[in-house]
């Protein structure tokens, strides 16, 4: 299902080898701007109410810092330390409050079981190791309330190995569709140019 071959070696995903990968500089994941499908659903007439919403593998947070100044209550996870350090000066500069954790996403529950609305997901799920989406799903259904959303850019490129692996909207709808809804799963049509037909947007509902 996943773009991932068996034979692909993985490599380190802890939060110091997502650590170096900043420290190296210009980490080519970060698009400087929040996701322009995420711009587009904000700006649209279906755009979710402002809600408490969680973003998972936040990085340096551009999604979330957008999220919160949409008026949503904003929690932003990411298990390296510069990230979350950036993320906090530029919350600090916009004069927004974001609640900011330094921690691995697997580890959020139970503490923080049901109390959110939504999840924003955006190039977390490709780059954990392809073997933990299942926890992954898991993880966003215990975090959501019911009827809470997962609002996410997947990617859906399909070469080999990874990070990023990427994914299919079929395993997109096998892996959420015991526990989700899915209202819209649908390619992406802003998305940046390394990124062209590369990218689905969905919104998956709890049930
Ligand atoms: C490809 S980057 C994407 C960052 C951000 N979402 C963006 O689009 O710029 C993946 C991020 O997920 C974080 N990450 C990966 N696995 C994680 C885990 N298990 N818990 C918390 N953060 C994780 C990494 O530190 C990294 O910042």
């Amino acid at each position: 299902m996943t773009a991932q071959t068996p034979s692909s070696p993985t490599p380190p995903l802890g939060p110091d080898d997502w650590e170096q990968r900043y420290q190296e500089g210009n980490p080519r994941w970060d698009l400087g701007q929040p996701a322009p499908a995420f711009q587009t659903l904000l700006n649209g007439v279906d755009a979710p109410l402002p809600g408490r919403a969680i973003a998972l593998g936040a990085g340096r947070g551009h999604d979330a810092l957008f999220f919160a100044q949409q008026g949503f209550e904003v929690t932003a996870v990411d298990f390296a330390p510069s990230p979350i350090q950036s993320l906090r000066e530029q919350a600090q500069a916009q004069q927004l409050s974001l609640n900011l954790l330094r921690q691995d996403i697997f580890e959020l529950t139970p503490d923080l079981a049901g109390q959110f609305d939504y999840a924003i997901e955006h190039t977390c799920f490709c780059a954990i190791d392809p073997s933990l989406r299942t926890a992954y799903v898991a993880l966003v259904a215990e975090l959501l309330v019911p009827d809470g959303e997962l609002l996410a850019v997947f990617f859906t490129h399909q070469r080999s190995g990874g990070p990023p692996f990427g994914t299919t909207p079929a395993e997109v709808r096998q892996l959420f569709e015991p526990h989700f809804d899915i209202v819209t799963l649908e390619p992406v049509a802003n998305s940046v140019s390394a990124r062209q037909g590369e990218e689905h947007f969905g919104r998956v509902k709890k049930r």
